[in-house]
């Protein structure tokens, strides 16, 4: 065979493999994308077998009813409690995942009891050991980055060094940040959390934290904002210069707090030249900007709203919605004119022309229609009407 025929044929078997790679991968991605859907619709039964209350704070434990392994969990990562609202509608909370990630024994949730919230307060008052929950499977995707350099660093410490990971947490939102703490310090990372309360009977678990901080690499950094005469400890509010001095600017910052917090401590740390800085509210700013929010012929406005989906629910319009966190898809709309800007982070992806509405505000006025609809046919009253699925409500850990 000629040295022509020889390198046509090589090129013709490189494209073959190079198609059928390609292929591979698209059927595999689109398979587990599909599982990553049935599996987020999905329930399970979890017998709530400890029950504590510290303060406004409820402490579930939650295990299988036969005594099985429970699904693997990631740092970070939240479960959906489904129950029922005072008026026997269907309702559904997320909550963070507390407890350490490599034991599957069970689940720990810590749950804010809000005195305004549909679903805190009915938990708190009805729930008893023994008894049976509805919940979702693990999902989410907040936590550290995974990297080569730690990788590398974790199997073989010299010459490279772990990225140094700092993580703040406002209020209830160091619930989502314990199990990252166990799974840094286990990768040989070197970890600082930063916690922000208003009061030291706000510090969950701080007791805890600083033994283990006494015990392990963790550095713990309590900081109160109304602390009394007796706390040693730093006070006030904590600020990105004294984080960037903490973890330095090659440090990765996962910050979980309000709105505000977050707003503040990202554009301070992104001034000071610190590039990896992601968040999680645990909730949305209410806009202070007054936009026109039209969909089909019904019409709401954007301010005092934290999101487009909720200055719709507002004015009486019917959107489908269910986890209201970014993770189920359901209240997806497509953006006919206007824009809006993400303000929640979503796990969920839809076509370019559509948003979720449960994640963005309004940066304009906006006209809206269902997915797949013409923009008049969402005026039409009978297409309004929420799925059953949809009439069930979530906000997740970063609401009540
Ligand atoms: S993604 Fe679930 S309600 Fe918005």
């Amino acid at each position: 065979m000629s040295f022509t025929a020889m390198s046509s044929t090589a090129m013709i078997l490189l494209i073959i493999v190079g198609l059928s790679l390609y292929l591979a991968y698209g059927i595999q991605d689109g398979w587990r994308r599909r599982y990553r859907q049935r599996r987020q619709k999905q329930q399970q039964q979890l017998e709530l077998y400890r029950l504590r209350r510290q303060g406004n704070v409820l402490k579930l434990w939650l295990r299988h009813p036969s005594g099985q392994l429970l699904p693997k969990a990631k740092a970070g990562q939240h479960l959906q409690l489904f129950s029922q609202d005072q008026q026997g509608q269907p309702l559904s909370r997320a909550y963070s995942l507390v407890s350490d990630c490599q034991q599957r024994h069970y689940y720990m949730l810590a749950i804010k009891i809000e005195a305004g919230g549909k679903l805190t307060p009915l938990l708190a008052q009805n729930l008893s050991q023994g008894q049976l929950l509805s919940c979702s499977y693990p999902k989410g995707h907040f936590g550290p980055a995974v990297s080569l350099r730690n990788l590398l660093a974790r199997l073989s410490r010299q010459p490279f060094k772990a990225t140094p990971l700092v993580l703040v947490a406002g209020g209830i939102g160091i619930t989502p940040l314990l199990p990252m703490i166990n799974s840094a310090l286990r990768q040989q990372r070197p970890v600082t959390l930063v916690y922000q309360a208003r009061q030291r009977h706000d510090l969950l678990q701080h007791r805890k934290l600083r033994r283990f901080a006494a015990q392990t690499q963790l550095q713990y950094l309590p900081v109160l904002s109304q602390p009394d005469g007796n706390w040693p400890g730093r006070h006030g509010r904590i600020t990105a210069a004294e984080l960037a001095q903490l973890g330095g600017k090659q440090a990765e910052y996962l910050i979980c707090a309000s709105a505000e917090m977050v707003l503040t401590l990202e554009q301070g740390l992104a001034d000071i030249g610190c590039r990896k800085v992601r968040h999680e509210l645990f909730s949305a700013a209410h806009s202070t900007q007054s936009f026109a929010i039209t969909l089909g012929s019904a019409q709401a406005n954007s301010l005092g709203h934290s999101s487009v989906l909720d200055a719709l629910l507002a004015s009486g319009v019917k959107v489908p919605y269910d986890c209201r966190g970014g993770s189920c898809g359901a209240c997806a709309l497509r953006v006919i004119e206007g824009s809006c800007s993400n303000v929640l982070h979503s796990e969920f992806s839809v076509g370019a022309d559509e948003v979720l509405s449960c994640c963005v505000q309004a940066t304009s006025a906006l006209q809206l229609a269902f997915p797949g609809e013409a923009a008049e046919a969402a005026a039409d009253e009978d297409n309004l009407s929420p799925s059953p699925s949809a009439a069930m409500s979530v906000i997740d850990y970063r609401q009540a």
